[in-house]
């Protein structure tokens, strides 16, 4: 663990995009310790403030959790069903000290789960106190289209395919721009045997 490539990001609109970042070992790693993840805080499908029910499947590891209801997005340190969330596997601690920190780890890892036909609208991860740390993200599984606006509302969006593997730095200016998934192509990838697409984001919560 930590053997990471040296390879320089790309940029997109302030993003540092690792392409290829996990080799297939580590995605296959990884996604054996989600699977204690999720056996400790099994996914569930949230709803939105307003009471929509989201496409992706979720759940978190970490001191807190990031949960959605009807009273709003927020953190909570236990699992809907009362248990405390799973610890935050040491692979995604890894990558997080290798790019953003060794001497802070994260709050919280929330694992999203695309299944055939999820998305994820246009949105800003704006429910941490502090917004000087970055968000890290890990795309495994099947190809997602993510897209990037502005911090502002509307204006123009730019798409890049995050394919298994990939990694993203979210910070500094790039931390509070818009974001979401259009869509993904179930099945172009055979890291997870049922298809879909798993992305984890790191956060410093408080
Ligand atoms: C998120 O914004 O929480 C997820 C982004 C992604 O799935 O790549
Ligand atoms: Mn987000």
């Amino acid at each position: 663990m930590g053997n990471f490539p040296a390879n320089s990001p790309q940029n997109l609109r302030g993003i540092d995009v690792y392409k290829a970042f996990l080799d297939t070992q580590a995605q296959m790693g990884l996604v054996a310790a989600l699977r204690d993840v999720v056996a400790a805080a099994p996914m569930f499908h949230p709803e939105t403030r307003f009471g929509k029910q989201m496409s992706v499947r979720m759940t978190s590891a970490g001191r807190v959790g990031w949960v959605s209801d009807r009273r709003g997005y927020r953190y909570e340190p236990r699992h809907p069903s009362g248990a405390d969330w799973p610890p935050i596997p040491e692979m995604v601690l890894a990558v997080w000290r290798h790019l953003v920190s060794d001497t802070r780890d994260p709050d919280c890892c929330l694992v999203n789960y695309y299944g055939e036909g999820a998305r994820m609208g246009l949105h800003q991860d704006r429910d941490e106190a502090d917004f000087s740390w970055p968000v890290l993200s890990i795309s495994l599984g099947d190809e997602g289209l993510f897209r990037v606006g502005n911090v502002e509302r509307g204006g123009k969006t730019e798409s890049l395919w995050l394919t298994s593997g990939d990694v993203l730095v979210m910070g500094g200016d790039a931390r509070l721009v818009h974001h979401g998934v259009d869509r993904i192509r179930f099945g172009s990838s055979t890291l997870l045997p049922r298809g879909g697409r798993l992305n984890l984001t790191c956060r410093v919560v408080t």
